[in-house]
């Protein structure tokens, strides 16, 4: 099957390091990757309204990948004016830090930060007298001084990570108010943990946009065609000399993956390499099981992906709007459009919205430490 291999043929001639690194640099262009970069894409071009983007998706889905491609994209079209003036960066890209201790660690954050945007006008204070305040005030100066247009914040989850509600709250005033004051975009990357941020406050959501980077998922019948779609391209760019039919374990493909392509293509990398060390000519579905994620592993991991996706599943009937505002009783009649509605029904319908237990407006209940 060698004239349909699309990795260039003169790699089996070089060293195995050589090969798996082809492989493990090759990025695919899927269509869930491409909607939601389009999502993004649009979201960053859009001047002025969404100062804060959330994009948030399953572990392995591709997210990080996906930030790389964009913040790619970005400095190529940039680069004319990045080249007449050599202060301007349109966009920094910065991993927002797992806490030692419990709580978010803010001075980490400045500092790297300013570290990615190595701004040399910016005086920072001595290491002694530090202070976060004098930190958010350099970061600021160097946001503007760069003439920033997106800042990308990766596994923007660990900002949840404080010891109370209330200061969940001040987490993402931080941030909203950072990109306030700059005219800065901020794209907040994550896990679905991020959504307890992202539902704190109404303000927020005002000028915030949600991008959902999903999973392929098995129940859905183009998702299903565009996973086997992933599974044949990968084959086509393992270097052997025989082309592997992983198309044929395209269900145990998607069994220890669960659609998401980052865990698929990891997995992938680790198949390729075992079988390269034992000087196998094609990969095979022992070189597949014994580089898979065990089943607990993936109970584990897809436990946690179907918790965050059901958070997301849940849509408030359209009506749930009119009815706590009172344009509507809860049996669907306009409240105020009908003579014959009569004064009784509505105080009776009133009340019972009162007690209505579905929440109305977010999806997602927050304001919950994780941390
Ligand atoms: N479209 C793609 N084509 C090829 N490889 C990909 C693609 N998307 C992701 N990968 C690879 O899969 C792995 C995981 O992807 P990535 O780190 O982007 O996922 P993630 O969503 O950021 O995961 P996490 O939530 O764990 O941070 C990486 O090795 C990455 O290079
Ligand atoms: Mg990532």
């Amino acid at each position: 099957m060698a004239h349909d291999y699309s990795f260039p043929q003169e790699l089996l001639t070089l060293p195995i390091a050589d090969r798996i690194s082809y492989f493990q640099q090759y990025t695919m262009a899927h269509p869930k990757l491409l909607i939601a970069a389009e999502k993004l894409k649009n979201a960053i071009d859009n001047p002025g309204f969404f100062s804060l983007i959330f994009l948030f998706g399953p572990t392995g889905v591709g997210k990080t990948t996906l930030l790389r491609r964009i913040t790619q994209r970005l400095l190529a079209s940039f680069h004319k004016e990045m080249e007449l003036d050599k202060g301007f960066i349109p966009i920094a890209n910065i991993e927002v830090a797992t806490p030692e201790f419990s709580n978010f660690d803010w001075k980490d954050f400045y500092l790297r930060a300013l570290g990615v945007l190595q701004d040399p006008c910016i005086q920072l204070p001595s290491y002694g007298r530090i202070t976060n305040l004098k930190l958010k005030t350099s970061l600021e100066a160097a946001l503007k001084h760069r003439r920033l247009k997106v800042f990308c914040l990766d596994e923007a989850q660990n900002l949840s990570k404080v010891a109370s509600g209330r200061k969940l709250r001040d987490q993402t005033d931080c941030i909203k108010s950072l990109a306030n004051l700059t005219q800065v975009k901020f794209v907040l990357a994550g896990t679905y943990d991020l959504l307890i941020l992202r539902n704190l406050s109404a303000q927020l959501c005002r000028r915030s946009l949600d991008i959902h980077f999903e999973r392929y998922k098995v129940e859905n019948e183009e998702d299903l065609k565009a996973f086997r779609g992933v599974v044949q391209t990968f084959q086509r760019h393992l270097p052997f000399e025989e082309e592997p039919d992983l198309l044929k374990y395209w269900d145990f493909c998607y069994e220890r993956s669960f659609g998401c392509v980052g865990i698929l293509k990891d997995w992938l990398s680790q198949a390729l390499a075992t079988a390269l060390l034992d000087g196998a000519k094609t990969l095979t579905l022992s070189h597949l099981k014994s580089s898979a994620y065990s089943h607990e592993q993936c109970m584990i991991i897809f436990n946690e992906t179907r918790l965050g996706e059901k958070q997301l599943e849940f849509t408030p009937d359209s009506s749930a709007l009119r009815i706590a505002l009172g344009l509507e009783s809860h049996h669907g009649s306009a409240t105020h459009s009908t003579s014959q509605t009569t004064n009784t029904t509505n105080t009776k319908s009133r009340r019972s919205t009162t007690g209505n237990t579905k929440p109305q407006r977010r999806p997602v209940g927050g304001g919950e430490n994780v941390g």
